[in-house]
C-alpha cells in the first residue's frame, strides 16, 4: 500500500513537472514576439506526415510580415523561412553560414549516407566548394547534347508505349528518363532504364525513394538524435542498394583509373578529389585541405549516390508536375508551344543550349513548378538555440 501511494504521488508530481518543462521550452517564440505554429507535446510543431504539402501548409497559413515562422522540433526552436528574399539570402548570399540540413548520417554502417546533403559544418563547406565546379555553365553546355540524345530515346519509348497503352504512369517514365540522363552525364554509365523499366539503376533508385528503410517517425528521430541512432547502428540505405551502388561506382572508378579515361564529368571530379584532394585548375585547390584530405572510396561513392538521387528524383517530380499543370492550363501550354516554335525557327529548327536559354516563358513555367517543389522541399530547419 505504501509503495502504491509513493508511486501515485510520483505520478501526480511528474505530470505537472513534465507539463511545465514543455511549457517553458515552448515559450521561446512567444517570449520573442515571433509568429509561430502552436506546438503539441511532445513532438512540437512538425506534423509527421508523408504529405509534405500538409506539413508545410500550416507554416504558410501562419505566415505574416515576418520573414519566417517559428516552430519546434520536439523542444528545439527552429524557424521555417517563408519570405522569398530571406530564402534567397540563406541559399545564396549567406549560404556559407547555413551548412546543415539536419539529416543524420552514419558513415560506419551506412557509408552512402555520408553525402553532401547530410554532411555538416566545415566538412560540408569544404566539400561543397570543391564540388561546385560540377555546375559551371561550360559543363552544362558540354552535357547538353547527351541530354538531347536521351530525350530522343524518351520520345521513341513514349511513342512505343502509346501504341499499346491507353494510360501511362508519367512519373515513372520521366524518372527513367532522368535516371538515364544523370547516369550518362554524371557518371558516364549507360543505365538503360528507358529501354528496360526494371533496369537495376531504376530498380534500386525506386526502392531507395519509395521504400525507405524506416517510417517517417523513426527517420525523423534519427535526425534529431544522430548520435543515438548511430549507436543503435540505424541506417537509411537498404543493404542491397548500398551493395549495388558501391559495386557500380567501384567498377567505374577502377575502369577509368586503369584505362586513364578522362571525361570531364562529375565522376572525373570525384576521382581527382580521391587522388589529389583537389580539382586541377579550380579555385577549390586553396581550401583548408586539413579537413578533407583525399576522399576515401566510401566518401566518393556517397557523393556519387546523392548526385544520382538528387539528379533523377527531383527533376522527374518537377517535370511531372509541370506536365500536369500544362494539361490543366491549355492557354499556358499554347504559349509555351508558340515560344518553342518561334525560338526553334530562329535556330533553324535545331534545339541547342543557347536556343533553350532563350525560351524564357518555358523556363518560367518549369521554374514555377520547381519553386512549388522547392518550397515543399525547403523546410530548412535553422537551429536557433546553439
Ligand atoms: C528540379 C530539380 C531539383 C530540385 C527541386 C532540387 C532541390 C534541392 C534542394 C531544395 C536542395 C537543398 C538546398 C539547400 O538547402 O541548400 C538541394 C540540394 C542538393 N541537390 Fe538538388 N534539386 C534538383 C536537382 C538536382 C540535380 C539535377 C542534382 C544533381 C545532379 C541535385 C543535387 C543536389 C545536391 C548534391 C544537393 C546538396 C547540396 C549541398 O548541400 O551542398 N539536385 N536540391
Amino acid at each position: 500500500m505504501e509503495a502504491l501511494t509513493v508511486i501515485l504521488w510520483l505520478i501526480i508530481l511528474l505530470i505537472p513537472t513534465i507539463y511545465l518543462f514543455f511549457q517553458k521550452k515552448y515559450s521561446y517564440w512567444k517570449d520573442r514576439g515571433v509568429p509561430y505554429v502552436e506546438p503539441k507535446i511532445p513532438y512540437g510543431s512538425m506534423e509527421v506526415s508523408r504529405n509534405m504539402r500538409k506539413t508545410v501548409d500550416v507554416f504558410y497559413k501562419a505566415k505574416s510580415n515576418f520573414p519566417f515562422v517559428g516552430a519546434y522540433i520536439l523542444t528545439t526552436p527552429v524557424i521555417v523561412a517563408t519570405d522569398l528574399d530571406f530564402i534567397k539570402d540563406i541559399l545564396i548570399r549567406d549560404f556559407n553560414y547555413f551548412t546543415d540540413h539536419g539529416i543524420s548520417h552514419n558513415d560506419r554502417d551506412d557509408p552512402l549516407s555520408a553525402n553532401l546533403f547530410a554532411l555538416e559544418g566545415q566538412k560540408w563547406r569544404t566539400l561543397r566548394t570543391k564540388l561546385s565546379p560540377t555546375f559551371t555553365s561550360g559543363r552544362m553546355k558540354f552535357m547538353f547534347p547527351t541530354v538531347l540524345e536521351i530525350a530522343d530515346r524518351f520520345k521513341d519509348t513514349l511513342g512505343e508505349l502509346l501504341k499499346t497503352q491507353q494510360t501511362l504512369e508519367v512519373k515513372d517514365l520521366l524518372a527513367r528518363f532522368t535516371t538515364d540522363v544523370i547516369g550518362t552525364c554524371a557518371f558516364g554509365i549507360e543505365c538503360n532504364s528507358l529501354k528496360d523499366p526494371d533496369a537495376e539503376f531504376r530498380k534500386y533508385g525506386r526502392k531507395h525513394i519509395e521504400q525507405p528503410v524506416h517510417g517517417l517517425f523513426i527517420t525523423r528521430l534519427m535526425s534529431i538524435f544522430p548520435k543515438f541512432s548511430k549507436m543503435l547502428r540505424l541506417v537509411r540505405t537498404h543493404r542491397d542498394v548500398t551493395k549495388f551502388f558501391m559495386g557500380i561506382v567501384r567498377e567505374t572508378v577502377t575502369y577509368r583509373e586503369k584505362n586513364n579515361i578522362r571525361r570531364n564529368d562529375f565522376m572525373d571530379l570525384l576521382i581527382q578529389l580521391k587522388n589529389h584532394a583537389s580539382i586541377e585548375g579550380e579555385a577549390g585547390e586553396n581550401i583548408d585541405s586539413k579537413i578533407i584530405q583525399k576522399l576515401t572510396f566510401e566518401e566518393l561513392a556517397a557523393q556519387a549516390f546523392v548526385f544520382f538521387l538528387g539528379g533523377f528524383e527531383t527533376s522527374s517530380s518537377t517535370l511531372t508536375l509541370t506536365l500536369y499543370e500544362l494539361a490543366l492550363n491549355q492557354d499556358i501550354q499554347d504559349k509555351c508551344r508558340a515560344e518553342i516554335n518561334c525560338v526553334l525557327e530562329k535556330y533553324n529548327g535545331k534545339l541547342t543550349y543557347d536556343a533553350m536559354n532563350e525560351m524564357h516563358y518555358v523556363e518560367q513555367t518549369v521554374l514555377g513548378m520547381y519553386s512549388n517543389m522547392f518550397i515543399s522541399l525547403f523546410i530548412k530547419y535553422l537551429q536557433v538555440s546553439k
